[in-house]
C-alpha cells in the first residue's frame, strides 16, 4: 500500500472514529465553521501510530465556547475552560476504553490562514473542515509547505515572531525535534539564537514541561547540545555559564560543563549495554525504575539525566590548589547539591524531583568510592541504606561520569575503578526482594532490653541490628538481643572512659 493511501487511511480513521461522528452531527447545529488543526494532523502525515489518547484541537470560526459546552453536554464530558482571552475550552471524555481531549479555540484571525500564520511551526499548521471530512473530503489545506517540511523532517516557525509571541516555543520546538528525530532550518535556528533570552519570562511550569519531554527520549543528548549552541540552555541554567572552558584535574580530558554534557551522552550510550548484561527480568525492573513517575507523568529518567548536567556544578566554588600545583575540589559534591536543590524550586520541580536531583549531585562520588575495590557486603549494604531508591541511578550515573573522563590520570594503574563490579551490583539490587520484613526488635522492645530511653542511641542500634541481619551476622531474635546487649555495653563503657 502506498505512502498516500496510509495517510488517507488514517485521516480516515479519525472520520470514523465515533466521537468525531458526533462531533459532526453537533456542528450542524452550530453556525460557523471549525476546522481541525495541530498535532493529530500532523501525527496523521507523519505516520505516526494513533496514541491511546485522543487529542484533537479544533478552530472554530464563532463561539468556540458555546460550542465546546454543547459538545460536552452531548457526549457527557467535562468541560473546562482553560482562557478566557482566547476563548479556548477543552471537554474531556471517555469513550468506550479511549480518553478524549478535545480542545475548542476560537480563530485567532479573521481568516483560517491568518490564524494558522500565528501558530509556532510549520508541520502544526495543517487543517481540515469538520463537515468536509464528514462528508468523506480527505483534502487537507497547506498553506505553509507542512507536508513538504515534514517529508524533509524539519521543524520551521511558522514566523519571524513565533518565538517573540511565545518563547515557550523554542523549547517545544527541540521537543518536537527530539520526538521526531527532525532538525530546525536554518533560519529557525537564528530566530531561536535572537530570541532565547526571552525564555527567562515565560512560567517555569511551563519550561519544565517542556524540557522533560526532551530530555525523555532515549537518546537527548544531540538535542540538549543543540540547545546549548543555541544559547538556550545558558538562559535556563545561567549556573552552568561559569562551567564553560572550567579546567579540572589530569582525570579529565574536558572542562566541566563539556564533561557534564559528556557523561549525558555517555549515560545514553551506556543504558543499552547494561540492560543487555542483566537477565531479561532485572532489566525490565531496571526500566520500569527508570520511566517511574517522580511528578505529572515526569520520570525518573529525566532526574538522572538532569543530574548529569549538573553532578559537578559545585566545583568552580571548591577548587583548591596544592603545593604540586594539582587542581582539587574537596566538597564540591555538597556545594553542588544546594545549587542543584535551588534549581530545582526555581524550576517548580515537584519536591521529590528536587530531593532525586539533590541527592543524585550529593551522592555522586560514593559509588566511585564503593569500587575503588571490590566492594565488601557490608560496604554494598551501606551504600544501599543510604542512598535508598537513588542507588541505581547513582550508578549509572557514576557509570557515565567514569566514561566521560578520559584525562592521561584515569588511564593511569592507580585509578581503580571496578566498571563491572558497579553493573553486577546494579543488577543484584533488582533481585532483591522488596518483601518488607518484620525487623526481629522494635524501637519499644530495645527500650524495655536494655532499659534506655528514646533517642539516638535506639535509631543507631536498630540500623545496626538491620545491618547485621543483612549481612548474616544476627538471624534470630534472641542473636539480635545479643547484639543490641553487646554494642549497648561497649557505648556505656565508651562513655564512661
Ligand atoms: N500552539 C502554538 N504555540 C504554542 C502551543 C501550541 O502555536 N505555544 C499551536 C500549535 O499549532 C499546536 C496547537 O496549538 O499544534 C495545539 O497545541 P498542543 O495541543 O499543545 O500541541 P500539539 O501540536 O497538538 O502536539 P502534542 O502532540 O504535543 O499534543
Amino acid at each position: 500500500m502506498s505512502n498516500i493511501s496510509a495517510k488517507e487511511r488514517r485521516l480516515r480513521l479519525v472520520a470514523e472514529d465515533p466521537v468525531f461522528r458526533k462531533i459532526i452531527r453537533i456542528e450542524q447545529e452550530f453556525s460557523g465553521r471549525i476546522y481541525l488543526v495541530g498535532g493529530a494532523l500532523r501525527d496523521v502525515f507523519l505516520n505516526q501510530r494513533p496514541q491511546e489518547k485522543r487529542e484533537w484541537d479544533f478552530a472554530v470560526g464563532g463561539d468556540s465556547l458555546a460550542l465546546a459546552r454543547l459538545t460536552a453536554d452531548a457526549l457527557g464530558g467535562v468541560f473546562v475552560l482553560l482562557d478566557v482571552q482566547t476563548a479556548t475550552a477543552r471537554v474531556v471524555l471517555r469513550y468506550g476504553r479511549t480518553r478524549y481531549e478535545l480542545d475548542f479555540c476560537r480563530l485567532r484571525a479573521s481568516s483560517l490562514r491568518a490564524d494558522l500564520k500565528k501558530r509556532d511551526f510549520t508541520i502544526n499548521t495543517l487543517a481540515i473542515e469538520v463537515k468536509a471530512l464528514g462528508e468523506g473530503s480527505l483534502k487537507v489545506t497547506d498553506f505553509f509547505g507542512a507536508r513538504e517540511d515534514i517529508r524533509r523532517k524539519r521543524v520551521r516557525a511558522v514566523s519571524r515572531s513565533a518565538f517573540k509571541d511565545d518563547p515557550l516555543r523554542i523549547l517545544r520546538g527541540e521537543a518536537f525535534c527530539a520526538r521526531f528525530k527532525f532538525s530546525f532550518d536554518s533560519q529557525t535556528e537564528q530566530l531561536i539564537q535572537r530570541d532565547a533570552g526571552l525564555l527567562k519570562r515565560v512560567a517555569p511550569e511551563r519550561v519544565t514541561e517542556e524540557l522533560a519531554k526532551v530530555f525523555s527520549v532515549p537518546r537527548a543528548y544531540p538535542y540538549v547540545a543543540h540547545m546549548d549552541r543555541l544559547g538556550v540552555v545558558k538562559v535556563l541554567f545561567p549556573e552552568t555559564v561559569v562551567l564553560r572552558g572550567f579546567q579540572q584535574g589530569g582525570f579529565h580530558h574536558l572542562p566541566v560543563w563539556e564533561h557534564s554534557l559528556e557523561t549525558l551522552k555517555c549515560l545514553e550510550g551506556l543504558i543499552p549495554g547494561v540492560r543487555r548484561k542483566m537477565s531479561l527480568a532485572r532489566a525490565a525492573k531496571l526500566e520500569a525504575y527508570l520511566q517511574e513517575s517522580l511528578a505529572f507523568r515526569r520520570s525518573r529518567l529525566w532526574i538522572l539525566k538532569l543530574s548529569c548536567l549538573l553532578h559537578d556544578i559545585g566545583k568552580p566554588l571548591c577548587q583548591s590548589r596544592d603545593e604540586n600545583g594539582h587542581y582539587h575540589f574537596y566538597s564540591h559534591e555538597k556545594a553542588g547539591a544546594e545549587i542543584s536543590a535551588t534549581i530545582g524550586k526555581r524550576l517548580r520541580l515537584s519536591q521529590k524531583e528536587t530531593e532525586t536531583l539533590k541527592k543524585m549531585v550529593f551522592y555522586h562520588l560514593r559509588p566511585g568510592q564503593l569500587v575503588n575495590q571490590p566492594p565488601s557486603r557490608r560496604a554494598r549494604f551501606r551504600f544501599i541504606r543510604q542512598t535508598g531508591e537513588n542507588a541505581p541511578a547513582l550508578m549509572l550515573l557514576a557509570l557515565a561520569d567514569r566514561k566521560a573522563m578520559q584525562g592521561p590520570l584515569s588511564r593511569s594503574r592507580n585509578f581503580i575503578f571496578r566498571q563491572d563490579d558497579l553493573i553486577s551490583l546494579l543488577s543484584g539490587y533488582f533481585s532483591l526482594g522488596k518483601k518488607k520484613t518484620r525487623p526481629l526488635l522494635t524501637g519499644n522492645e530495645l527500650m524495655r532490653l536494655l532499659g534506655v530511653p528514646p533517642g539516638p542511641e535506639i535509631g543507631w542500634l536498630l540500623r545496626e541490628i538491620e545491618e547485621a541481619r543483612a549481612l548474616r551476622r544476627v538471624k534470630d531474635r534472641s542473636q539480635a538481643e545479643q547484639l543490641a546487649r553487646r554494642l549497648h555495653l561497649r557505648k556505656t563503657s565508651e562513655a564512661s572512659v
